[in-house]
């Protein structure tokens, strides 16, 4: 009886800390990957701690480009991939920028952007 009530506790404890590494995993190489790709040049991402790297500031024209800390709050992980390869647009406008990396690079950044809702 001990011993199952020893091994509830353990699963209890260790369950959720284990699920909280792998969503901290995801996030953390999709962060790697949004700052490798050169988005923090012109975004922000308060809410994960990200601010616009100065050093590299890009031109983008006449519009700011926002803070993605709730983007997800409006967008969905296949619209953001699919304005990345500018397929999709805001008002008309295509994203300025390039999208350097692969696919699962950019599927990873969107879903992880789109998991962002304040
Ligand atoms: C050269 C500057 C620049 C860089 C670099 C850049 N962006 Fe953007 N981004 C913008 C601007 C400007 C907008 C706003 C576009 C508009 O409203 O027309 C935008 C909009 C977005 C949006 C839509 C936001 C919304 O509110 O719907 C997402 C998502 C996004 N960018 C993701 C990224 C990602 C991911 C990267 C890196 C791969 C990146 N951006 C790199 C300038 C940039």
């Amino acid at each position: 009886m001990k011993k199952i009530i020893y091994l509830i506790t353990l699963v209890t404890f260790l369950a959720p800390a284990i699920a909280d590494d792998k969503a901290n995993t995801g996030n953390k190489e999709a962060i790697e990957k949004f700052k490798y790709l050169g988005c923090m040049s012109c975004h922000s991402v308060k809410s994960a701690g990200i601010g616009i790297d100065a050093s590299s500031k890009e031109e983008s024209g006449s519009i700011t480009p926002p803070d993605l800390s709730t983007v997800g709050k409006t967008r969905n992980s296949e619209w953001i991939s699919n304005f990345l390869k500018k397929k999709e647009q805001i008002e008309g406008r295509s994203h300025p920028k390039i999208f350097k990396g692969d696919k699962a690079e950019r599927e990873m950044i969107s879903n992880w952007l789109a998991s962002l809702k304040g």
